[in-house]
């Protein structure tokens, strides 16, 4: 039988997959949801390079979530500087309480949905990153790789339903987690916002977006 999209990917991450320091290598237990927590949250808007050192300098410093849960709000603001969007940084003591509070992380996406500064995107990415649950992980670099993908010519943001519901389609039972983090490595290194490399890329036999002739234009910004 023909590999599917997330066989040919989850192969592909197996070989490939980049060494962050909030990951755990492909084939190996699942990282610490506080880890897998941190991580994103400083990642929403910030870069992967950027994150690196703040993230191995807070879990340095406060190696758990009873450990933050415990710090002076003004120490984390402080340890935060230079990340920007200090309301991240106020809703992550905030939330690091709420946690220690119910004595553990929770693993479902709705209950996650509901912890001070996790919004849809965080909460997938815990649940399968961290708990191996099935969800569907949507970031700008998964929306670029599935407009492609699949062809999607509707401008954002009202392509993103459509977007949805094709990565749902494609999103695997198991190694959920594996594969959005395979998704977001491919779009940051092959499937790029102006230059894909589609020589290199291991979904180029199905991607319809390269069959266009132009997948550069997908996906179709809003017109100002
Ligand atoms: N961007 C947001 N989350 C990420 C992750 N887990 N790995 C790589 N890039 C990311």
């Amino acid at each position: 039988m023909a590999a599917t999209v997330s066989e040919i990917l989850l192969d592909w991450y197996d070989r490939h997959a980049r060494d962050l320091p909030w990951r755990a290598p492909p084939g190996t237990p699942a990282p610490e949801p506080y880890r897998v927590w941190l991580s994103e949250v400083m990642l929403q808007q910030t870069t992967v390079a950027a994150v690196k050192r703040y993230f191995r300098a807070f879990t340095e410093r406060w190696p758990t979530v009873e450990a933050l849960a415990a710090a002076p709000e003004e120490d984390v603001m402080a340890a935060w500087a230079g990340l920007g969007y200090y309301s991240r940084a106020r809703n992550l003591v905030k939330c690091a309480r709420a946690v220690a509070d119910m004595g553990a992380f929770p693993s479902s996406e709705k209950q996650l949905r509901e912890l001070p500064g996790l919004g849809d995107y965080t909460a997938a990415a815990i649940a399968a990153i961290a708990f191996d649950k099935r969800a569907v992980v949507v970031d700008a670099n998964v929306e670029r790789v599935v407009a492609r993908l699949f062809a999607i010519g509707e401008p954002l943001p009202g392509a993103r339903k459509a977007i949805r519901a094709k990565a749902d389609t494609i999103t695997p039972e198991a190694r959920a987690g594996d594969f959005a983090q395979a998704m977001m490595d491919l779009g940051s290194s092959i499937c790029t916002a102006r230059d894909p490399k589609c020589l290199l890329c291991p979904l180029a036999d199905e991607c319809e977006g390269r069959k266009t002739g132009d997948p550069a234009r997908l996906p179709v910004k809003a017109p100002k």
